[in-house]
Parts: C-alpha cells; structure tokens; sequence
C-alpha cells in the first residue's frame, strides 16, 4: 500500500445521486487495488430524501456501502433545505478534513455541500458538469450553474456540457469530458435487474391483448453494442416530478389529459413520486389514478373481459434494478425527469419528455428523445410515432461506455503523483 493516505469525501442527497456514486467507490477501490494507492472514501449522506423507496432501496440494489455519516436533513422549502445541509456538512469538513469533496448531479445538497467545501478551501469535483437547460425558473439549472461556477474539476458528460462551461468563462483546464456516470450502473446493473421479477408482479407479461404494432415483443434495444437484446412490452411508463409540471393544476391538467388518452392504447404505469402523490390529493385529481397498495397486480387490473381499463395505473417508486427493468422493457417513457431522458437513449428506448426545455440536448440529436412539454394532442401524436415500426432510434454517445468511473478517478487520483491534473478528451 503506498504511504499517501488521501480522504476523499462523495456525497449523496437524493434519488438521483445514488447511482453516480456507486460507480465512484467502485472505481476508487479498483485504483487502489492495482496502483497501491491508498485514497479512502468517505460516504456522506445528507439525508434530502429518506423514505425506504426513494433511499434505502437504492442502496440495496446498487450495492452501496452504508453512508459513514447520514445528516439527516429532510424536507423543507429551497433556502431551508439548502441552508441545514450547509450548516451540517461545514462541520463534517471541519471534522474529517478531506482532501477532496465528489458531489454530483444538481439537487440541493449538491450545491450546499459545493459551497461548504469551497469556502474551507478544500477541492471540489463535480461529476455531471456543465449540464444548462437555460431555465432558471428551475431549481437545478440554479444548482448547476453555481456548483459548476465554484468547483475546481468539472467532469462532463457529452461535448455541449464542455462548451456551455467555456462560454460562461470556465478555465479549459478544469474540464474534463469523461461520459455520462449513469450509464455505468445501468450498464453494470442491467442484467441484474432484468432478473427482477417485477415485470410479473406488476402484470406486464405478455398479454394478448392490444399489443401495439411496431416495438414490440421481438424488436431489439440497438443503441449500444454492450447491451443485450430486449423485447418490448405493451405498456407505458411514466414519471413525473417536477414542481413546475405538478405543483399546479394549470400544468397538471393537461399532461393529464394527454396520459389519459394514452390508456386507451395500453396501460399506463405511474411509480408516483411523493411530491406527485401529494399534489394529486392536494389538487383533487385521484379519480383519474388508481392506486394500487402492492406491486403484484393481475393482467386484469389492466384489463377487463380482454378491455383496457381507462386509468393511470400508480404504484410506490420503484427500487433502481426493479425500475430498470420496468424501463427496458417498456413499448414508450413519459418523464419530467433528467436522468431518464440519458438511460432510455442508451436503451433504446422512446422518450417522451414533458418539459420545454432540456438539459440533455444530446438525448435529442442522438437519442429517441422528444419535447412535448405539457401538450396533450403532441403526447399522443408522439406515442403514436413511438409504436410506428418506423421509429425513431437512438445511438448512444461512444464515451457513454461505462467506464466514466475509472476516468474520473484516474483524473483525481493523478495528483497523487503529479500536481498537475492530465486533461481528456
Ligand atoms: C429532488 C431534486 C430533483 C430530483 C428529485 C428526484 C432538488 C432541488 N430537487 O426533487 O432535482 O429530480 O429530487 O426525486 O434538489 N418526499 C418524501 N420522501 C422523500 C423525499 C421527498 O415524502 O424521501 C416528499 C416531501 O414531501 C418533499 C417532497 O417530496 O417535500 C419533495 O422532495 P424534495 O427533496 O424537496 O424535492 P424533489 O421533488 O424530490
């Protein structure tokens, strides 16, 4: 083992954050392996989301080590949120000292903990750099643009996410265009959870009825070489978080609509985000979801004498193997979701993405993605393109390759030896 002790802490928030760090202490632990190096990761979990569902179940599945200290910080308003994870993880600098602090993608704790950091003069890496969806009505377009604009390694996931940082006056020598983190756990964790057996539960097997035309059970996920094949079935998936879609009835109302005619060609699966579910009571709209307690449901709470049911199907959110799995093999995605605009165009997936702007530009010139915003008749009309034979399909970006890992760390651990950090790309 070599002499230099390095402690680098990684931190985690929220569901999305689990799967970019994963392959993070992976990867740290394979370098110290085969170099002799002795970097130590330190998890730190801030506690942004804390239900069994949206945190545990992704520890579980992705094999991440339990967090070295949780903060526990919960809900609350922006300013609140941020403010307590601030407050909470200067003391954790101030106690553990690290050498380095990983943050990744662009919640909340993201940005708290960038900025404790920077302020104690401690490194800052930011994986999932350089992201702009040239909104800033949106809380995480704030989180992007200020930890990009304070971190000091910024590692970007497609060649827009370089130039948009060069733009806003970011030193060339700080970025580093390493891939897209994400796509390494799903690569690493797709056959795993193809395994899942929730696609039975949910009573998504095959069924003989309304199978659509086109993507069907025998079409093949062709976006990338690593992947598998893997058949589609005839159901949508849907997500849909964001506060500026279902925070008010005006946005709400619409993409509504436009799911509830979708259920007139297959059933609708909604995993209902907690914010969701509370603004469905709050908003009085549960009459168009039916609510089911448990994940094993029969074909027939989709269909009744061989007719579709005309209602959106929700369940609770899904663990990351299981919701991959549900993912893969779904004939078409709706979402307000970053992530999942990524994860459908490395499979190949159709996307239909409910917002107006995005910040995965690439997920439109190369993937299956597609804009609708929250436009009723266009949701249709792109399911309708989407179970055409004649689809739109991905090509998934070559750097996307699942090795994003192994480069960032072979990045950050290069001072180790060198000062001078090795540019990629
Ligand atoms: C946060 C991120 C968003 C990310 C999303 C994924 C920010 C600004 N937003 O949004 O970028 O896409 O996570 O889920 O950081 N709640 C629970 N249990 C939980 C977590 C949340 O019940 O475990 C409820 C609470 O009522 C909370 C609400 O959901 O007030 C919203 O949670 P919050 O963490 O504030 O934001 P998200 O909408 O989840």
């Amino acid at each position: 083992m070599n002499s230099i002790t390095k402690k680098w802490l990684l931190v985690v928030g929220a569901r999305p954050n689990f799967m970019k760090i994963a392959p993070l202490i992976r990867a740290v632990k394979a370098y110290n392996d085969s170099n002799g190096a002795g970097i130590l990761p330190f998890l730190v979990h801030t506690g942004q989301h804390y239900d069994f569902n949206m945190s545990d179940a992704f520890f579980r599945d992705l094999d991440l080590p339990q967090p070295d200290l949780h903060l526990g910080v919960g809900s609350g308003n922006h300013g609140e949120q941020t403010g307590k994870v601030l407050i909470a993880f200067e003391k954790v600098l101030l106690e553990q000292k690290p050498d380095l602090v990983i943050v990744v993608g662009d919640v909340n704790s993201t940005l708290a903990c960038a900025l404790a950091a920077v302020k104690l003069h401690i490194p800052v890496a930011h994986v999932e750099s350089g992201l702009r969806s040239f909104d800033r009505k949106m809380p995480e377009e704030i989180n992007r643009l200020l930890t990009d604009a304070i971190s000091d390694y910024l590692f970007t996931p497609s060649p827009e996410g370089d130039e948009n940082l060069l733009k806003e006056g970011i030193p060339e020598e700080k970025i580093f265009l390493v891939g897209d983190i994400m796509v390494d756990s799903l690569l690493y964790h797709l056959d795993q959870a193809k395994k899942t057996n929730i696609l039975a539960r949910l009573g998504l097997t095959a069924t003989t009825a309304d199978i659509p035309p086109g993507p069907t059970s025998d079409s093949l996920c062709s976006a990338s070489q690593l992947l598998a094949p893997c058949s589609k079935l005839s159901y949508a998936l849907v997500t849909l978080h964001r506060p500026a879609n279902v925070d008010n009835r005006e946005s709400f109302e619409p993409i509504l609509q436009g799911l509830l005619q979708v259920t007139e060609k297959m059933p609708v699966i909604f995993p209902i985000h907690p914010r969701t579910l509370k603004q469905v009571r709050a908003l009085n709209l549960a009459a168009d979801f039916e609510f089911h307690d448990s994940w094993d449901v029969k074909p027939e709470g989709y269909y009744e004498d061989g007719v579709l049911r005309k209602k959106i199907h929700c369940f609770a959110p899904l663990g990351y193997l299981e919701f991959l799995n549900v993912m893969a093999h779904a004939s078409v995605v709706l979402t307000d979701s970053g992530g999942i605009q990524e994860e459908t165009t490395v499979l190949d997936v159709p996307c239909i993405t409910l917002r107006d702007t995005t910040e995965r530009p690439i997920t439109l010139t190369e993937g299956t993605n597609v804009l609708v915003h929250n436009d009723p008749e266009r949701i249709v009309l792109e399911v309708e393109k989407a179970l055409d034979v004649n689809r739109k399909r991905s090509r998934c970006p070559s750097i996307w390759d699942g090795h994003t890992a192994e480069r960032i760390v072979e990045i950050l651990a290069s001072p180790l030896c060198s000062p001078i950090p090795r540019r990629m790309g």
